[in-house]
């Protein structure tokens, strides 16, 4: 068996398991890596195999110890090892940091099957198993999604890992994540789709992000945006109060530019737009160009507050920031149209 499902799921797990083989006839549990979606029902395994072998990283020693406490047979592998089934084998991969310092990929030569645990994997769930048997565009939409959020921050572990597994000369047919469909017809179209994202490359495009109190940053965003569609760029307005972190993120790894907006409150940024510069900060996106724009009322620190969080979130500030009391009007309107074509340019010419 590799891997479990999270606790949650325990029981389905163990019947779907058994109309295949009782379980008392598992022999080894393969620990790809242990976060509790993965690792939550090996207790209740065990627990009905306690003859079960588990065979995991070294970083796996720690996490599966920490994640499932109690007496089991552990065999650790490194790259290279490789497992007897009888008819067929299992050869290890250390694929660490994608996403977990105990990640590790398991490959089956005789079917040629990877097994890569979270990589090339999606938050997707659907009655079909198989990437060829479901909605493109939905398809395509999830798998992004999930490297956005999930594995940004080891875009350069990606493509060392994907380089040093290609080294090894271990062709596959199949890769199947952990959750979300198997890639059968065409696999290595992930694969590439994983070296695309994580080049730091993205599209000459702009994700702007706001939120207001009494419409005058709306209005602001949305002058903005109008100075950017003049420039014929592409770009997605999103309001924090209808907006999901998740699918900002996905945007914001696409796009080159980001403008984030808010007024000033109690010489401060709007607490609204904290999660989305956070989740930035720790995503810790590739190459990305931004500016920030809001109203204030009196001492106005936000813009220059939301400067100081963009470039902690690793975006390049390339523009002054454009702050206006209390309610825009006409002539303020067409600055902000201004500082949307200027940014757009700014974009186009990052974009080579
Ligand atoms: Fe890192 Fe699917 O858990």
């Amino acid at each position: 068996m590799i891997d479990t499902v999270k606790t949650t799921h325990v029981e389905d797990f163990l019947r779907n398991i058994e109309r295949i083989i009782p379980l008392e006839k598992i022999d080894y549990l393969i620990v790809n890596h242990a976060e509790p979606d993965h690792s939550g029902s090996i207790p209740a395994l065990l627990e009905r195999n306690p003859r079960i072998k588990i065979v995991c990283s070294r970083g796996g020693k720690t996490s599966v110890a920490r994640h499932c406490p109690g007496g089991y047979d552990l065999q650790i592998v490194k790259t290279g090892d490789s497992l007897s089934l009888g008819k067929r084998n299992l050869r290890f991969f250390e694929a660490q940091m994608l996403h977990w310092p105990d990640t590790m990929f398991s490959y089956c030569p005789e079917e040629k099957i990877l097994f890569s645990t979270d990589a090339f994997g999606q938050h997707y769930a659907h009655s079909s198993h198989f990437a060829d048997e479901v909605d493109d565009c939905e398809l395509w939409a999830e798998a992004i999604k999930y490297f956005a959020n999930i594995l940004t921050p080891f875009c350069g572990q990606i493509i060392k890992k994907i380089n040093e597994y290609a080294a090894l000369g271990w062709p596959f047919e199949m890769i199947c994540p952990s959750h979300g469909m198997i890639w059968r017809k065409n696999p290595n179209r992930i694969v590439e789709k994983y070296l695309e994202w994580s080049s730091g490359r993205a599209e000459a495009s702009v994700v702007v992000v706001y939120d207001s109190i009494w419409k005058g940053t709306e209005r602001m965003a949305k002058a903005i945006c109008r100075g950017i569609e003049a420039e014929g760029m592409p770009f997605k307005l999103f309001y924090t109060g209808v907006a999901d972190l998740n699918d900002v993120m996905t945007e914001v790894l696409k796009a080159k530019g980001f403008l984030v907006g808010c007024p000033t409150l109690n010489n401060n940024i709007m607490p609204s737009l904290a999660p989305y510069l956070e989740e930035m900060r720790g995503l810790r996106f590739l190459n990305k160009i931004g500016a920030a724009f809001g109203t204030y009322g009196w001492s106005g620190e936000g813009v220059k507050r939301l400067e100081e969080a963009l470039e902690k979130a690793t975006v390049k500030v390339v523009q002054p920031g454009i702050k206006i009391l209390f309610k825009p009007n006409d002539e303020d309107l067409k600055s902000c149209e201004q500082f949307g074509r200027n940014f757009a340019k700014q974009v186009r010419s990052s974009c080579g």
